[in-house]
């Protein structure tokens, strides 16, 4: 444990000071956002046709689940973590990706881990984004049905050559990003996802067969980071897939992404202190039984996830109306059959601080919504005392949001977030406030499923900004003690894991936008 909250402090951004980094970028390593495995058999996944049918409205009540085929599983990648764009500046040319990611890095990499389908061997694999196709890692036998297994893991120095120390922090947010969007992907397909919290890194790191040392010489390693579930049926136990895969033969060797490196020795001292054993199954329910407000959203699903992006800069002007506000907020709270929160088998521990700028009949101000009722209490101790905690009127009953104070919080907002006007200039911002100190006396390995709940938060976001017209950007760079002391927080009771910001975007004429899948043409595509 004191090696996680060594690392926290240190990858602390402080007003005075950033967080160790690496200074300059060099460009002559930057590494390849695309990992492949030389040798691996590629087996190619047809594109979606058109688009699927489920609008986004109507993503949130049950929905018919799709059968498992190579087709449909194809869909749920391309939709999860396929390219979603190109751009162009000049010379440069970049893919974007239906996951998000802090500074475009990709550290997640998706592994499939599927039983025998009609057209789809049994076996696990890597998805390779830009071909969108699956490199076969593992033949072998699984005897399970009624779903698939889906790990992500995270390839630090992917972020590390960029963002220095603090890029371990990134790269979990990007996992929680990149679990969000599967579960939002999965859910136009009609089938759940759920994180298989019991299972422990080393069983994680097996099955994806990032462990096998021989297969990695010479290339950056992967880190396990997590794995869903997704499908109707029950999950198999961990021990279950490891033994089939006992007798697998693995093939493919990942390529190397820099040609040289720069060691971060605090992030594989983190990543060893909060690497996660077997742990019994969660088994927390969710208390809300209310229905999620209504969203008038009539489009596609699966094109509002693929035109979904970062807003780079943000008009200063518009203001989103009360009830698409209170909309956004409804999504952030977990209810038993939600998207993405029925992924979750714990307790919401992240509370977002949020500073309304133009939200139309809302004072502007500083506002808290404690996403479980046992939290309001606690941090309303935990802050200053001179804090309103009012009701908000017109808000809706259910939706806990509390008036801490009316304030004009432009220049605040702008300024704890590294001075990025994105956090000024929109609707609305916020900050990630976690409860640190009783999660993490579970184990250190919460550290990072705190992070993934934030990154979570921030996907929903981006998707509910889409959908009410406007967008999101996600917000890594802020500085942590600046938004505690101004809130009067002291101790680690409460950290601030994440910002993010919502509002009518400014769209940059400049940059040339290329369909994501232009360069497979004869790609088969299919309903
Ligand atoms: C964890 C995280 C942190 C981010 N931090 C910032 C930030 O501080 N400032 C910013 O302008 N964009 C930030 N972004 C947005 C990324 O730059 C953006 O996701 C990336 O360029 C890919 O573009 P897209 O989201 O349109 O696909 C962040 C995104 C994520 C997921």
């Amino acid at each position: 444990m004191d090696a996680v909250t060594r690392y926290h402090e240190r990858s602390k951004h402080r007003l005075d000071r950033y967080a160790p980094g690496p200074g300059e970028l060099d460009w002559a390593t930057q590494p390849d956002p695309f990992r492949r495995y030389a040798g691996a058999p590629l087996i190619e996944l047809p594109l979606i046709a058109g688009e699927l049918p489920a609008a986004y409205e109507a993503l949130f009540q049950p929905r018919p689940a799709a059968p498992f085929t190579r087709a449909s599983l194809g869909h749920l990648l391309e939709l999860a973590l396929g390219l979603a764009a190109w751009k162009a500046y000049g010379t440069n040319r970049w893919a974007l990706r239906c996951n998000p990611s802090s500074g475009n890095l990709h550290p997640t990499e998706g592994y499939l881990i599927a039983p025998e389908l009609p057209d789809l061997a049994g076996g696990v694999y890597h998805y390779a984004s830009r071909e969108h196709a699956l490199e076969q890692r593992a033949a072998c036998r699984l005897e399970f049905s009624g779903g698939v297994l889906l790990a992500l893991t995270g390839i630090h120095w992917r972020e590390a050559w960029k963002y220095g120390l603090r890029a371990y922090r990134y790269c979990q947010h990007d996992a929680g990003h990149a679990l969000a969007a599967l579960a939002y992907a999965a859910a136009c397909l009609g089938w759940p996802v759920r994180l298989l919290a019991p299972w422990g890194d080393a069983a994680l790191a097996a099955v994806t067969g990032i462990d096998r040392a021989a297969d990695f010489e010479g290339a950056e390693t992967e880190a396990p980071e997590t794995v869903a579930w997704i499908g109707p049926g029950a999950p198999p136990e961990a021990g279950a897939v490891l033994s089939a895969l006992g007798s697998a033969r693995w093939q493919g060797r990942a390529s190397a992404l820099s040609p040289g490196h720069v060691d971060w020795p605090e992030i594989a001292q983190v990543a060893a202190a909060a690497r996660k054993p077997a742990t019994p199954p969660a088994a927390w329910r969710p208390e809300r039984s209310e229905a999620l407000l209504p969203v008038a959203a009539a489009e596609a699903a699966s094109r509002l996830i693929r035109r979904r992006r970062s807003a780079q800069a943000f008009d200063g002007r518009t203001a989103i109306p009360a009830p698409a506000f209170w909309r956004m907020l409804d999504a952030l709270l977990p209810r038993a059959d939600s998207i993405p929160w029925a992924a979750l088998p714990w307790a919401p521990r992240l509370h977002p601080v949020i500073f309304v700028h133009r939200v139309e009949g809302l004072a502007p101000g500083l506002y808290c919504l404690p996403r479980r009722e046992a939290a309001e209490a606690r941090l309303q101790a935990a802050m200053r005392r001179d804090w309103l905690w009012a009701g908000v009127p017109g808000c809706p009953d259910h939706i806990p949001l509390r008036l801490l104070a009316p304030l004009d919080l432009r220049d605040f907002a702008a300024a704890v977030a590294c001075h990025q006007d994105i956090a000024a200039d929109s609707a609305f911002s916020l900050a990630m406030l976690a409860e640190f100190g009783g999660p993490l006396d579970e184990g250190p390995w919460v550290y990072r499923q705190l992070y993934w709940e934030a990154g979570m938060l921030g996907q929903v976001l981006y998707l509910e900004a889409e959908a009410a017209g406007v967008q999101g950007t996600g917000i890594g760079c802020y500085f942590d003690d600046a938004v505690h002391t101004a809130l009067g927080l002291e101790g680690r009771a409460f950290q601030d894991l994440y910002h993010f910001t919502v509002g009518g975007a400014v769209t940059d004429l400049r940059l040339v936008s290329e369909p994501p899948y232009a360069h497979l043409a004869d790609r088969a595509r299919c309903p």
